[in-house]
């Protein structure tokens, strides 16, 4: 049976822009898909181990440090299973409202944890090669004073460049996306700003992630 994971990565609930596209898409996405199953992962709810020193030494001996045994395999099995649950969408939707230039932590420690050798890229003598296949996203993303047809002094984008770089690196190629930038500037237009983004959203669950 076909998998949406949806990825919450605003903590705003109900005031957050992207949420609220969100909740459009999935509304569309369980209309397209009457069998689907959602799992909504809800970062600042589930409570996600941060990538520690364990972790990371379990990490690293893939790359030929250490040995993975005792303590390292314990916490690298529970990072098999988040990352399980991971790969085990076939479809993905996840919000990302930029925050300090780049995507909330609770994301990025996310990205850390199900970002791993052997689970969802490997590394050869040509560079990183991605181990996902026929996986599809839709991913939101806002900001309230950033675009990039503002000047510099107005921020810099390192949360589509970076999700998108990532998204790639691990396999996920066919990615729509929707955008709800510098809104906290454009309060005259908002209203109308959010509509279309909702639109949008609606119109790729329909046309893009149908059975
Ligand atoms: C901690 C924090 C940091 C933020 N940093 C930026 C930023 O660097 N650039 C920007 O344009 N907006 C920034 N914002 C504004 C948010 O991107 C904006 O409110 C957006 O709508 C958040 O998404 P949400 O409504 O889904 O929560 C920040 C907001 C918060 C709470």
């Amino acid at each position: 049976m076909k998998k949406l994971l949806y990825v919450v990565g605003s903590p705003r609930e109900s005031a957050s822009e992207s949420s609220s596209i969100a909740n459009a898409f999935i509304k569309q996405y369980k209309e397209t898909n009457p069998h689907a199953v959602i799992d909504e992962l809800n970062l600042w709810e589930e409570k996600i181990t941060p990538f520690d020193g364990n972790r990371a030494a379990a990490k690293m001996t893939f790359l030929g440090y250490g040995v993975l045994e005792g303590k390292l395999r314990t916490v690298w099995d529970e990072v098999v299973e988040i990352t399980n649950r991971f790969t085990s969408a076939d479809d993905y939707l996840i919000t990302v409202p930029m925050w300090n230039g780049g995507i909330p932590w609770a994301l990025k420690q996310y990205i850390d944890t199900v970002s791993q050798p052997e689970l969802t890229f490997g590394f050869g003598p040509e560079g990183y090669f991605p181990l996902l296949k026929n996986k599809k996203a839709c991913v939101v993303y806002t900001s309230g004073v950033y675009s990039p047809a503002l000047p510099k002094s107005f921020g810099l984008d390192f949360q589509m460049s970076y999700v998108d770089w990532w998204l790639g690196i691990i396999g996920v190629t066919t990615v729509h996306n929707v955008t709800l930038l510098s809104n906290i500037l454009t309060q005259s237009s908002l209203e109308q700003d959010r509509n279309l983004a909702i639109e949008k959203a609606v119109a790729i669950a329909k046309e893009h992630f149908s059975a």
